[in-house]
């Protein structure tokens, strides 16, 4: 998979490709990342992508021409399945929506910020919009690392023990159940006697029924 990333902030994004699961995935050759400073694509001398609203009002907005050249110019290379804006009011990132973006090949995300982009951006250039949360950050960026993360752990070879994303909370519905590990006393707090029976169809059973009720209580939605 290649995803290539539009920012006005590459460093912001440097660091979270830079470790544990997210490195080995692009190390290993299952992923590609690529980041494009926007400012690159700009024409004028102050590299400047952002201008005022039209009709007034506060806040800057992000132009098209830059975003629009650096889209050009990745759509010129090779072809995309989806062009993903990041935004708060795009659609809800859930683990259904990172299980399909991890089946596609080539994506690009454009991250916001400002006031966000021109609206041509979103009727034109972008395929899809997603947010992360209803609340707003001050770029898409840190978003952006959200989905990625989401997506590339579940890239087959990425996490070690190839089944451990199946079980993930979520990915059947359900949240996970709960987990310990030594010791089996802490000043009295004992882990549930069941784990250490190491009796293998007693435990399933038990973890099922936990995950059951643990979504019940808390997330009925699911
Ligand atoms: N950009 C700013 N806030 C965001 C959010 N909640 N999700 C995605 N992109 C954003």
């Amino acid at each position: 998979m290649r995803i290539d990333i539009i920012t006005v902030l590459p460093e912001l994004l440097e660091s979270p490709f830079q470790h544990s699961i997210l490195k080995r995935a692009q190390t290993k050759g299952i992923v590609e990342v690529h980041l494009h400073p926007l400012r690159d694509y700009s024409t004028n001398k102050h590299r400047t992508v952002d201008d005022y609203s039209y009709g007034g009002g506060a806040g800057m907005v992000m132009c098209i021409e830059p975003i629009a050249r650096c889209i050009d110019k990745l759509k010129s290379e090779r072809s995309y399945d989806e062009i993903i804006y990041m935004s708060p009011d795009g659609e809800m990132l859930d683990q259904k929506i990172s299980n399909q973006l991890s089946t596609l090949k080539n994506i690009i995300i454009l991250c916001g910020h400002y006031k966000g982009v021109d609206e041509r951006v979103r009727q034109h250039l972008v395929t899809r919009e997603i947010s992360i949360g209803n609340y707003v950050l001050s770029g898409g960026e840190l978003a952006a690392a959200v989905v990625c993360d989401s997506i590339i752990r579940l890239l087959p070879g990425v996490l070690n023990d190839e089944t451990s994303a199946l079980f993930d909370s979520f990915q059947d519905g359900m949240i996970a159940p709960p987990v310990y590990t030594r010791p089996a006393d802490f000043n009295g707090w004992k882990v549930p006697s069941i784990l250490l029976s190491g009796n293998e169809k007693e435990i399933e059973k038990w973890r099922h029924e936990q995950s059951l009720e643990r979504t019940k209580q808390r997330r009925p939605e699911l």
